[in-house]
């Protein structure tokens, strides 16, 4: 059964460790699992990757931003997600174009319709079978992200834009509440990880029977 699980969330939610320990978690199911990331997942991804965090990137502009993170998307749908789904594996990633609407379109203020026209565009209209959003308040992602020391220069945007970004994953699952499932990110990383493997296996054994 192919199946396509995305993981979002604001700085510091832990969005990486938990993709990668679900990705065990189903490797030991016996699923064939790809555990990839947004932006990045492929070689040309990794590069445009470095161009958009690269702290002397100071003067990058919103809509450069967004069309950078779409090229790095339309690279990775294309290389290896749909190969992947297609051959009947199940892909864990960490961010995809949830991301671009919270950030680039929420945060930044960019119109949504053109952003989801393009993200359209860039994905061939592939959607993830189930979101999975790790809330946490603004405040302490930003703490939890400067003590893990990966700072990069989206996270020097300021608290509001953080906010906005938080309020419009908030909008996504509203508008679309059959896809996702929103976690509480703030107990501990066992806790939160239980919860997610429950979650998943609820929807995947769901989907199963479904056929
Ligand atoms: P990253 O270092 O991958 O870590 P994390 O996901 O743990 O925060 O940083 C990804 C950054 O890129 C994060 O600030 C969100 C941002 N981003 C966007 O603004 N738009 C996008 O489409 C994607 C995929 C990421």
């Amino acid at each position: 059964m192919n199946y396509f699980i995305t993981l979002e969330g604001p700085e510091g939610s832990g969005k990486t460790i938990h993709a990668r320990t679900l990705a065990d978690y189903l490797r030991a199911q016996g699923y064939e699992v790809l555990l990839t990331r947004e932006p990045g997942g492929t070689s040309i991804g990794d590069q445009i990757r470095r161009v958009l965090f690269t702290l002397d990137n100071t003067s990058m502009r919103p809509a450069t931003e967004f069309l950078l993170f779409s090229a790095s998307r339309a690279q990775h749908v294309d290389e290896v997600i749909r190969p992947h789904l297609d051959a009947g594996g199940v892909v864990v990633c960490d961010r995809y174009y949830d991301s671009s609407l919270a950030y680039q379109g929420y945060g930044h203020g960019l119109d949504l319709q053109y952003l989801r026209a393009i993200t359209d565009f860039a994905t061939g209209g592939l959607k993830p079978d189930l979101t999975l959003l790790l809330d946490l308040s603004v405040e302490d992602g930003l703490r939890r992200r400067e003590e893990g020391g990966s700072w990069n220069r989206l996270d020097e945007y300021s608290l509001e834009f953080h906010r906005r970004v938080r309020q419009g994953y908030l909008e996504l699952v509203a508008a679309e509440p059959e896809r996702w499932v929103v976690i509480d990110a703030s107990p501990s990383i066992e806790a939160v990880q239980k919860e997610i493997q429950a979650v998943v296996e609820a929807r995947m054994s769901h989907e199963g029977t479904e056929g």
